[in-house]
């Protein structure tokens, strides 16, 4: 049986007034959560957020780090930065960083490298955008996307990532994949990895991340190679999240 894991992905959402309620929110609701709860806050926000979660049961992340460990890189941060505030999690080559910001595949597995190095559990996320699945390459992308991070890191480093998959027409679009859709290339990511290593596909958390709500979560994260979710705009109002959190 593995783990139920729900991340909240804030993305470029907060103020200090803001994260006060929300964290203070969620940690109201944490004694009835048997899920692991994650929240990958903007980095401003990883100070506040660690001194409010001290001794909860809420763990923390970041949303990105850069490839270099210190060093001339002006507005960048690293993943020892990120780590010297508590943060145990990095979301890395989410699809707006990939659209947005250029990442490539290769890019994205030199992260997820970087982040294992530094002791970090990388939320490493993959998906198709809506051409890519009309045109009927949802496999071919996500195999592409997961070969670039098995053949860098290898299958062995598994056992410290999560996996989401995202399907981009799904984000912040109110338009859910349906459960089938979700849980059949749950089942082909799993099938990816089980062609390297049997057991590490068995244990690997594999999250769906695409406008997943308190009205869908049970239903998706009842799925057989479902393992929890990674939200965005339902992460931002602590009733939804913990509505998510308790749906595992
Ligand atoms: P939404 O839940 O807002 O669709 O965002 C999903 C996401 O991108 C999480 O990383």
């Amino acid at each position: 049986m593995r783990q139920i894991i729900v991340a909240g992905n804030w993305k470029m959402n907060a103020s200090k007034e803001t994260v006060n309620a929300l964290i203070m929110g969620i940690l109201e609701g944490m004694p009835d959560v048997k899920s692991e709860v994650i929240v990958c806050v903007p980095y401003p926000y990883l100070s506040q957020v660690e001194a409010l979660a001290t001794h909860s049961q809420l763990h923390l992340g970041a949303q990105d780090l850069n490839i270099n460990t210190s060093g001339a890189f002006t507005g960048e941060v690293s993943a020892d930065m990120i780590k010297d505030f508590g943060a145990e999690y990095v979301v890395v080559g989410h699809s707006e960083r990939r659209s947005l910001y250029g990442e490539s595949d290769e890019i994205v597995a030199e992260k997820v490298q970087v982040a294992l190095d530094s002791g970090l559990t990388p939320l490493f996320c993959i998906g198709e955008s809506l051409g890519e699945r009309e045109s009927n390459n949802t496999q071919s992308v996500v195999a592409r996307q997961m070969n670039a991070v098995i053949d860098r890191v290898g299958i062995e480093a598994f056992k410290g990532i999560i996996i989401a998959y995202e399907p981009v027409w799904a984000i912040g679009t109110g338009v859910t994949a349906t459960p089938q859709q979700a849980q059949e290339t749950h089942a082909f990511i799993r099938g990816l990895l089980a062609e390297n290593d049997a057991d590490i596909a068995q244990s690997t958390p594999i999250l769906y991340g695409g406008s997943m709500n308190p009205a869908n979560a049970e239903e998706l994260i009842a799925c057989a190679d479902i393992d929890g979710g990674l939200i965005g705009g339902a992460s931002l109002k602590s009733d939804d999240f913990l509505h998510i959190c308790k749906a595992g």
